[in-house]
């Protein structure tokens, strides 16, 4: 099984780019099924869940050129409207082409996405705005079949601001006759970025970033350009990287408004961050000290979920105790087990709520990945070790980020990825 191995106790130094945002590729690429024509999508992250998305696009009937940044889609050819099994399993998220496909096919089916290391992770909501534009569901628990003559705009209110159900929503509503609004809406800024390449395709969308978002149905869409946002959460993972080696690193191609959430959590435990246009530096002098009061993660523009695992890896080497309330999953704690044998002191109540008592220096110790986020939190935490790290389970986190260990290394960490 392929690992990252890290010798830990070195200062970053210097600058790297970020590259284009994993949540955002991602319902973007299924946009492009909506397009009778070509999409091209510059900017799209070299990970493995891009990869899995194209496959998608392959086994619907699109034809894909992918150069490991700049991906063509030509959806005009289009003859399934059936997720392949084994993908859906493999990426959760892959029920982000079910809005696109029933929006133009007035069809989709797919088995239902398993949960995950992270909770159940339902798709109710997604079903739910799929009705609400006038779809009708097959009755079978284990496949999701969906079928609408014609879909009709509504007005419906999410029960929480679910970021993918948001977007299937604005993804099926498209060609939905008559104007659809979308009520306590997720604002996350892959919401907007989803937006701005549907309406630069020749949707009318408006309000993504708030939570009401209005989209007037249109008959056709036309073949569009677009690049990718960067992503915030690579972005996170790096400035934590720079604050728990106490090092000085700034990071070129970031959106700053994305990012502030966690520059103000980092800001808190003594780091300083500076922003230059799309350049964010970041120096840490001294050991982290403990957040003042329980960070809670939230929906943006709350503190995210995805930047927890590796907050609390900071968290860990902090002076001082802290609290972290993780309120998004009922599961994100894979990676408390595996901190706790590299000496961190964390105590886990039901899963959700970490009180973690910081400690001068963690210990090398072989490890594994069990999630995404979780993974790069044992990355971030080899940084600051005394001895070897290694983190298993290196696919987990290939998943999100195109080459940590290339990127880290340009810093000047001491990290090996071994196939
Ligand atoms: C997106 O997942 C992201 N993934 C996740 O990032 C991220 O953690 C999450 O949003 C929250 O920000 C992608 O964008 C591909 P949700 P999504 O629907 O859309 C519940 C990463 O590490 N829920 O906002 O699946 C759900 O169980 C990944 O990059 C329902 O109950 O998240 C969860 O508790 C991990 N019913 C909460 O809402 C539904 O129909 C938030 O889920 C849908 C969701």
């Amino acid at each position: 099984m392929s690992k990252f191995v890290i010798i830990g106790r070195k200062k970053l130094f210097g600058e790297v780019a970020i590259g284009g945002s994993k949540n955002a590729v991602l319902p973007i690429l299924a946009a492009t099924v909506l397009i009778n024509g070509k999409s091209t999508i510059h900017n799209c992250p070299n990970i493995s869940d891009t990869h899995t998305s194209i496959e998608i696009l392959r086994h619907l009937g699109c034809k894909v050129l992918y150069d490991g940044y700049t991906a063509i889609v030509d959806a005009t050819n289009i003859d399934k409207t059936s997720l392949p099994t084994s993908h859906v399993q493999k990426m959760r998220s892959s029920i982000i082409f079910a809005g696109a496909l029933l929006s133009r096919f007035g069809e989709f089916s797919s088995t239902t996405p398993g949960g995950c290391r992270l909770g159940e992770r339902p798709i109710d909501m997604h079903i739910n705005a799929f009705s609400a534009l006038g779809a009708t569901f097959d009755q079978n628990p284990d496949i999701i079949a969906a079928k609408a003559d014609k879909l009709i705009g509504n007005t419906m209110c999410l029960s929480t601001p679910s970021v993918g159900a948001t977007q299937n929503a604005m993804l099926a509503a498209v060609y939905a006759k008559g104007e659809t609004t979308i009520t306590n809406a997720a604002k996350e800024p892959e919401v907007v970025d989803l937006q701005n390449f549907l309406n630069k395709a020749g949707a009318n969308i408006n309000g993504a970033g708030t939570e009401t978002i209005a989209i007037n149905g249109v008959t056709k869409l036309h073949s569009a350009e677009y690049s990718i946002m960067p992503d915030r959460i690579v972005a996170g993972t790096y400035l934590v990287a720079g604050a728990i080696s106490r090092g000085n690193i700034t990071l070129k191609n970031v959106n700053y408004k994305d990012v502030s959430p966690v520059a103000f959590a980092l800001a808190q435990t003594g780091a300083k961050i500076v922003c230059h246009g799309n350049e964010i530096n970041l120096t840490m002098k001294h050991r982290p000290i403990a957040l003042p009061s329980p960070l809670t993660t939230a929906p943006h523009p709350g503190f995210p979920t995805d930047m927890q695992p590796q907050f609390t890896a900071l968290l860990a080497t902090a002076h001082g105790t802290s609290t972290i309330n993780e309120k998004l999953f009922e599961a994100r704690d894979a990676h408390i087990a595996e901190l706790s044998k590299m000496g961190a002191k964390i105590t886990n109540t039901d899963n959700r709520r970490f009180l973690i008592e910081g400690v001068a220096a963690l210990r090398g110790r072989v490890t594994y990945a069990k999630d995404l986020r979780g993974g790069a939190a044992l990355i971030l935490a080899g940084l600051a070790s005394h001895g070897i790290t290694v983190v298993e389970n290196a696919h987990y986190i290939q998943r999100g980020y195109e080459d940590i260990a290339g990127d880290l290394k340009q810093l000047g960490a001491a990290i090996s990825f071994l196939k």
